[in-house]
């Protein structure tokens, strides 16, 4: 492999790492304040990063208030062709981390 190719790898590593870290890590808090388990937070969580990012970079939920969320949801749950239960999850998780109104 030569420096060239090395150095396209890190770079990719690196970004990817960033894009995903910029989006909130559910906590104990965040669960009991929503009234939503940890591990489905943290299940949706995942399914937001492994479905939602083919497309475009990850929309960070802070940025939509729930209602907006639950509309992009509708377009994009097709989009992404999700199961009932992955749109759920992903939607609990958007909206747990939501601009309040
Ligand atoms: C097949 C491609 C595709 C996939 C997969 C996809 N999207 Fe999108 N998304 C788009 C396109 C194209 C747009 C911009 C045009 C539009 O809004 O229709 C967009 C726009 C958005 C926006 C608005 C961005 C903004 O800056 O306001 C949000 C939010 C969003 N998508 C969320 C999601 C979520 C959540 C998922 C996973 C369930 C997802 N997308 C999966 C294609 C996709």
């Amino acid at each position: 492999m030569n420096v060239k190719l090395i150095g396209i790898t890190f770079v990719s590593v690196l970004f990817v790492a960033a894009c995903s870290a910029s989006i909130y890590i559910p906590t104990g808090k965040i669960a009991r304040e929503s009234g939503i388990p940890l591990g489905q937070l943290l299940q949706g969580r995942e399914l937001y990063v492994e479905k939602c990012s083919s497309c475009h970079s990850l929309v960070n939920p802070a940025r939509l208030t729930a209602k907006q969320w639950n509309r992009k949801l509708r377009v994009m749950a097709k989009r992404a062709k999700l199961t009932e239960k992955e749109k759920q999850l992903i939607t609990n998780y958007l909206i747990a981390g939501s601009e309040t109104e």
